[in-house]
């Protein structure tokens, strides 16, 4: 685990570097191309974008919009896994409002820096980022109504613990709406085997009926898995951006 987790670190700490640096980006598919990914492009409306610091946006690194997917309330507490430099947080904070809460948890100190000071420029009171794992939270219990992530599952290699916490830190009735990577089919092993492909979002992507049982397996119900963009052209269409959708139960 260790490893994987120092490459995923290493890998989007450079890019949150070069961002801050107002270089090129990188992107989270396995090429550091920035422009015309498949995975990363057109995920986000022009006045979406038009209302975020640039660097929010250069910084986005995402395979979907888990802010146009899910249902956010004023007064909500909304938690985004994987924040990176803060876009989603940013987009839902101003659906919260200012009696709503939005908190970014990332383990790249590079990336929570780069997402502070978006914050800043927003002028986003109502959010905080966090250091930590998404695989062990520093949140507590039942404190939260939606959780978002935007193509950060597929990078852990410990995919039952961050569902084990997403569960534990939603309140009952709380919606996990989440933009992720999945498979769809068998995966060849040596992608499975690359590092290169685990870190730009695609070897440790889950199969879409395994992404089901590890969801029923933590506790959730109303599951759904939607893959909406193919990657056509990209292993043989094996791979696709999906919404991944459900709900802790009430007691
Ligand atoms: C592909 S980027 C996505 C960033 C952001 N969600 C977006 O849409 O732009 C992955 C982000 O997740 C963070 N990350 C990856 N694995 C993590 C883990 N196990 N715990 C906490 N953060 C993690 C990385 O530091 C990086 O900022």
């Amino acid at each position: 685990m260790a490893t994987i987790q120092d490459a995923v670190r290493k890998k989007y700490g450079a890019i949150a570097s070069s961002v801050q640096k107002a270089e090129t980006t990188g992107c989270c598919g396995p090429s550091a191309c920035g422009c015309g990914d498949p995975i990363t492009s057109n995920l986000y409306s022009d006045a979406e974008k038009g209302a975020l610091p640039d660097a929010a946006v250069a910084a986005s690194l995402g395979c979907g919009n888990p802010t146009a997917l899910a249902k956010l309330e004023p007064g909500q507490t909304v938690l985004d896994l994987g924040s990176g430099g803060g876009i989603d947080v940013l987009l839902s904070a101003k659906r919260v409002g200012p009696t709503g809460k939005v908190y970014g948890v990332d383990m790249t100190d590079e990336m929570l820096a780069l997402a502070r000071e978006n914050q800043r420029k927003a002028g986003a009171a109502n959010v905080e980022f966090l250091k930590g794992t998404i695989e062990a939270v520093p949140l507590p219990d039942n404190s939260v109504d939606v959780v978002i992530s935007n193509c950060v599952i597929n990078l852990s290699s410990d995919k039952d613990a961050v569902l084990r916490e997403v569960f534990r830190v939603l309140k009952p009735g709380g919606r996990f709406a989440v933009s992720d990577v999945v498979v769809r089919g068998e995966v060849p092993a040596d992608i499975r085997r690359s590092m290169k492909l685990w870190v730009g979002c695609i070897g440790g992507a889950l199969e879409e009926s395994e992404y089901v049982a590890k969801l029923r397996a933590a506790g959730f119900e109303q599951i759904d898995v939607e893959p909406w963009r193919v990657y056509d052209g990209m292993y043989e269409g094996r791979f696709a951006s999906a919404f991944i959708r459900a709900r802790k139960p009430l007691p």
